[in-house]
């Protein structure tokens, strides 16, 4: 057995950061296994970053149960997270029970994440734990909510919202999320959600503080056109990749193409 959620609440008693990056393909979820990240998100961000698509909205179960197949073949050791679509799980807890369960009975992953804290949401997770059907919460900037928030904007920034996503955060972990991720939040809050929670937060924008933090990979390897203000990059593989390609492409237009050196 890789990386359980038992294991990654140990992790935060024991003080150790949780690392946690998104793949949506076999290959890359292959290099991140083997570069021991703890965790891998079959994250929705696949709609924006790597399908196109403006908003994580247009993306379906099917989508998401043909990528995290892929990312569950390359992985050994790491936990699979897959994140359950807009209006996938919304309706109704029959329809997220019908849904959570397609993706660990179809794909391998051991858990999936959703987006929200309200009741009705208390009840879905809850719901899906005592199925035996781990869940990683989402609070702060839910990309899914991004019509209602006027854009994929900052969220907890004042005093009433800081204390409403608190106290979803606490309600969460009372309905059984295994952990939770705190989305583009004051650094602050990020800190006082993490210190009165026993389930890991695993932070994206929210400060340094979180028990561990998660990245969009495309956004860590500097291969996205745009990145969100609190991506870091740590290297620039776009400028990379293109430099390649142009060595290549004036190779074969130069007709200076040979074989590979291992052919
Ligand atoms: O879809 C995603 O990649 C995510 C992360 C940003 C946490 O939900």
């Amino acid at each position: 057995m890789g990386v359980t959620t038992q294991q990654l609440s140990r992790f935060k008693r024991d003080g150790r950061p949780i690392v946690v990056l998104t793949a949506w393909d076999f290959l890359m979820a292959q290099v991140l296994d083997r570069a021991g990240v703890d965790v891998i998100l079959v994250g929705d961000s696949l709609a924006m970053v790597a399908l196109g698509h403006e908003t994580t909205l247009p993306l379906t179960l099917e989508d998401m149960l043909h990528h995290t197949k892929a990312v569950r073949r390359g992985v050994k050791n790491a936990l699979v997270v897959c994140d359950l679509p807009f209006m996938t799980y919304q309706e109704s807890v029959a329809q997220a029970m019908h849904s959570a369960g397609r993706v660990l009975k179809e794909t391998g992953a051991q858990a999936v994440k959703l987006e929200g804290g309200h009741p009705a949401m208390l009840e879905t997770v809850e719901r899906l734990t005592q199925a035996g059907i781990p869940v990683m919460a989402h609070v702060g900037l839910t990309p899914q909510s991004v019509h209602q928030f006027g854009g994929f904007r900052k969220q907890g920034t004042t005093a009433e919202a800081a204390e409403r996503i608190l106290q979803e955060a606490i309600a969460l972990e009372s309905a059984g999320a295994f952990s939770i991720v705190l989305e583009h939040i004051p650094a602050d809050l990020g800190l006082q959600i993490s210190q009165k929670l026993t389930i890991p937060t695993i932070g994206i924008g929210a400060g340094p503080h979180c028990d561990g933090q998660v990245l969009v990979t495309p956004d860590l390897l500097g291969l996205s056109e745009w990145q969100p203000p609190f991506a870091k990059p740590y290297t620039n593989l776009r400028d990379i990749i293109t430099q390649a390609v142009q060595t290549y492409a004036a190779e074969v237009r130069e007709q200076r193409f040979g074989d590979s050196p291992n052919a």
